[in-house]
């Protein structure tokens, strides 16, 4: 399947060119890219072939050379996918190929591997993809601080002068969403309802639930950006892989910069998982994520900053629509960082 642009033709790429799309992400990012996965034409062809990621490549009028690309990331088991490693090449910029790169994935690849839901961690140091994403029912449910290391840094974009913070922006495709539970309270209840609003998502109350997710609480490490993963489940106060000293061991030996930890919305404990986090850890709202946990469940992804340099809030630059969400996440990580050194 392809489609002819102004002056790129479209496919979908196929295992046999994982070479020319690392190509293309070396080409912008020079020597530091953190994601290991997306730079291995190895791991790259074996994940096109076992349909993990499916790839958009625009190709330049003489068909050879690979000058975009974006791709579908699967994230979870229960259809969500993360829209990543979206490059366009310096040469062939603001001719509308990232935007065609992206809807073209959501067209042609989407439903045919099932996502139900679409996220990225859309970055902050330009609008492009931010506007990309509210052009085409993306919705703003959190921003991610200091996401990627500032080290990173795409050819023809501003040097970056702190990490990247990412703007978390979901879109839904599921036809008729399965109506939402949400158990937390307070301020994350409001903004959990908010998200989903957006979403045209219904919610209903606790006794109405579905499904109770019985997530187990455990802890994970992300390479990549070298964040700290905690899940709190059930047995959170009992659970030995998630007390304090036990993250911070986890965080300490990877020299993690980031620390999230996830409650699922739903959880018929969900308020007093919050609780704990916060308590633990001075944790603040993260992000809405539906679909995201292990069993499929939605989660609230509380997070931390770890590194000791404050990051400037006006250095993160987001739309409008996003721009009450980004003034929140840093009045109470503010707040609560104060409160915690007080
Ligand atoms: C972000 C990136 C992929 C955008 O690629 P692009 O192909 O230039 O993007 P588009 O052309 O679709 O959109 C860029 C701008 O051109 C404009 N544009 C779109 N079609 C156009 C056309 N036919 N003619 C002229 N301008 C056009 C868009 O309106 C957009 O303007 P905006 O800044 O007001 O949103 C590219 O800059 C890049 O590779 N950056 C480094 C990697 C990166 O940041 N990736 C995103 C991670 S979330």
């Amino acid at each position: 399947m392809s489609m002819r642009t102004e002056a790129a033709s479209l496919a979908l790429a196929g295992p046999g060119e994982a070479a020319q799309l690392v190509g293309l992400l070396r080409r912008c990012y020079g020597r530091f890219f953190p994601f290991p996965a997306s730079l291995s034409p190895t791991r790259i062809r074996r994940s096109i072939a076992d349909g993990e990621v499916v790839y958009a490549v625009a190709r330049d009028e003489g068909d050879e050379r690979v000058v975009g690309q974006a791709a579908l990331e699967r994230t979870s088991a229960a259809g969500l996918w993360e829209l990543n490693r979206a490059v366009v090449d310096e040469t062939v910029r603001d001719r509308g190929l990232f935007g065609q790169l992206g809807r073209y994935l959501l067209t042609h690849a989407l439903p045919g591997v099932g996502g139900r839901y679409v996220y990225g961690h859309v970055v902050t140091s330009h609008l492009h993809a931010q506007r990309f994403g509210l052009a085409t029912g993306f919705v703003p449910t959190g921003l991610i601080l200091g996401y990627l290391p500032r080290e990173m840094v795409a050819a023809g974009i501003e040097r970056p002068r702190q990490d990247t913070s990412a703007l978390v922006m979901v879109r839904r495709s599921e036809p008729s969403p399965r109506p939402r539970a949400v158990t937390l309270e307070g301020d994350d209840r409001r903004r959990v309802l908010e998200a989903l609003d957006a979403l045209e998502i219904r919610s209903v109350s606790d006794e109405r639930a579905r499904r109770r997710p019985r997530t187990t609480s455990h802890t994970s490490f992300h390479d990549d950006v070298r964040a700290v993963r905690v899940v709190l489940g059930a047995d959170a106060s009992t659970s030995s892989a998630t007390t304090p000293a036990a993250v911070e061991e986890l965080g300490g030996r990877h020299r993690a910069r980031l620390l999230w930890v996830d409650v699922p919305i739903e959880h018929a404990r969900a308020a007093e998982l919050v609780e704990l986090a916060r308590r633990r850890w001075p944790v603040t709202y993260g992000a809405y994520l539906p679909n995201a946990g292990s069993d499929g469940e939605d989660i609230l992804r509380l997070q931390r900053y770890l590194v000791p340099t404050p990051l400037d809030r006006d250095a993160i630059l987001v739309v409008d629509e996003a721009r009450g969400l980004r003034d929140a996440i840093f009045a109470e990580a503010d707040a609560v960082l104060v409160g915690a050194v007080a």
